[in-house]
């Protein structure tokens, strides 16, 4: 199949939550909810914090797989614990998969930019890889954090002026942390939106 990443709705510039699958030393399989940057048409940039398995995987085989599903039970099993090894298919794909390509490692460096809330500079790796082989099981589009918060944002929206003090800070706060990670992985229309609803706020005397 043709290799091209639009085709499973990966814009250029644009962050999708996948499911990374490695195999272990011990020829057992991993799955790790990773965020993939789609910088080109065939290439995928990632960055993966020191002491996962996925990364240790990566940084020894060089290759591994993306894997697209929206099945919330693989991304809850796969981060608070291990996915049972029936999990897997034939070289570590994920079963439930809609889509997947292979990646082959291009190029591993130390991070540089502290973006992420929690984790300091230097505890991450980031990855730029080349897909070499994709396959689509049923027609899908990669997952972008960004409309789900734009959705979830506007039903707080909703719920704004019924709210008491207390409470209406907490939605401010919320709109805080989704205005963050939109900007940070959203589509254009998502950061208008986003826009929108901060005039909004703003306009009920708030500081968003
Ligand atoms: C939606 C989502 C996206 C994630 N993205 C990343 C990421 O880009 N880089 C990273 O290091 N960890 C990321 N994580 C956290 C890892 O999935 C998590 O630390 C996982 O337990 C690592 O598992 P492993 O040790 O089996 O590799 C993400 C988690 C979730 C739920």
């Amino acid at each position: 199949m043709e290799i091209d990443l639009n085709l499973i709705g990966m814009e250029k510039g644009r962050q999708y939550e996948t499911v990374i699958t490695t195999e272990n030393c011990d020829n057992t399989y991993n799955a790790a909810p990773i965020g993939v940057i789609c910088s080109a048409p065939d290439k995928i940039v990632s960055r993966i914090f020191k002491g996962s398995h996925t990364l240790d995987n990566i940084i020894r085989q060089r290759e591994f797989y993306v894997n697209i599903t929206h099945d919330a039970e693989i991304f809850m099993t796969s981060t608070l614990g291990n996915l049972p090894q029936d999990s897997f298919g034939e070289d570590g794909i994920l079963k439930s998969a809609e889509a997947y390509f292979k990646c082959e490692v291009i190029s591993l460096k130390e991070a540089v930019k502290q973006s992420d809330p929690i984790k300091s500079k230097d505890e991450a790796i980031v990855i730029i890889s080349k897909v070499v082989e994709l396959v689509i099981i049923k027609n899908t589009n990669a997952f972008n954090r960004g409309f789900g918060y734009v959705v979830e944002t506007l039903a707080n929206f909703t719920r704004f002026d019924m709210a008491g003090e207390e409470q209406k800070k907490e939605y401010v706060d919320l709109f805080r942390e989704a205005y963050r990670v939109t900007r940070k992985v959203g589509t254009v229309n998502d950061k208008k939106a986003m826009d929108a609803i901060k005039k909004e706020l703003e306009n009920k005397g708030f500081k968003p």
